[in-house]
């Protein structure tokens, strides 16, 4: 079917009380192992690139690669543009086809976040995409957070409603203690911060850094109204284990179907085992 958008799955998660997982893609095996994955689990999936995926595979590829597999799904796919900072860059997606857009404007002032946020809902609006933004910084696992620190990174759910009201924006990604990238300490998620944000407003939240968030912890963060869940790393770490395991069996194989066959049947299982913690299973 074709592309839906991120706005339609995440109102049928509010609905139902469960996650969408957002899963991060790169190249046609990953395309491949999260559409098979959401199929299996017969779940909507919203599968996601990045400016650094965009790079690597270029756009015209992610749009094409993405949009075959969700016209041949019998799942709802969104196709949904990661943490855009460049302002031109985004409205590109929105014409070449997303139909879901994240602007970042994390490390902007408030204002200016909020002025180009609503810029680029009018603009996604008006052709029927939906959209994502950021309100406080989320952290790399790279970054120590100090307690002084927190307060300034984390979501101030003061900010919240003036937020989202003011950009019109239909989701939205919060800083409460999750991380990009392999975490070197179990995170700390700040609940009473998510609670007090989700009784503040009324759109779907996103976590972003849920990989090695424990599945109890993202269940609760459900619970507190988050309905989109971003995986990248999970997958890179799956895909790597696949393809080492492969050659490592046997080290003289050149065949890349070879070796790229298994990694994709790693990135399935991981997908897969995140949709049933989410509670997307059977959603479809
Ligand atoms: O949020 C970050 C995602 O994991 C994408 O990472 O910018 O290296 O593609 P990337
Ligand atoms: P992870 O690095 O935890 O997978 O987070 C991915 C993400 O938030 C993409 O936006
Ligand atoms: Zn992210």
């Amino acid at each position: 079917m074709p592309l839906v958008t991120g706005k339609e799955i995440l109102a049928a998660a509010k609905k139902g009380n469960y996650g969408v997982g957002a899963f991060n893609c790169n190249n046609m095996e990953i395309v491949q192992a999260i559409v098979a994955a959401a199929e299996a689990e017969n779940s909507p999936v919203i599968i996601q690139a990045s400016q650094g995926a965009i790079k690597y595979a270029g756009l015209d590829y992610i749009v094409g690669l993405v949009t075959m597999a969700a016209e041949k799904a019998k799942i709802p796919v969104c196709l949904h543009l990661d943490h855009g900072t460049d302002f031109q860059q985004v409205v590109q997606c929105i014409a070449r086809g997303f139909s879901s857009v994240m602007f970042d404007g994390s490390k902007l002032p408030l204002e200016e976040n909020i002025a180009i946020t609503k810029k680029i809902v009018e603009i996604a609006a008006a052709v029927g995409v939906s959209t994502e933004a950021e309100l406080g910084k989320i952290a790399g696992t790279e970054d120590e957070i100090t307690v002084q620190d927190k307060d300034a990174m984390f979501t101030d759910p003061k900010d919240v409603q003036y937020f989202a009201e003011k950009s019109g924006v239909d989701s939205l990604a919060v800083a409460i203690g999750t991380a990009h990238g392999q975490y070197k300490f179990e995170p700390k998620l700040d609940f009473a911060r998510l609670d007090k944000i989700r009784s503040l407003v009324d759109i779907p939240i996103v976590m972003h850094g849920s990989s090695g968030v424990p599945d109890a912890d993202v269940q609760k963060a459900i619970s507190l109204g988050v309905r989109k869940i971003n995986i990248d790393t999970n997958i890179r770490e799956a895909f790597v284990r696949g393809l080492k395991g492969a050659m490592d069996k046997n080290p003289r194989e050149i065949d890349p179907r070879k070796l790229l066959g298994p990694a994709r049947e790693a990135m399935i299982a991981v997908v897969r085992e995140k949709i049933r913690v989410f509670g997307s299973s059977g959603k479809a």
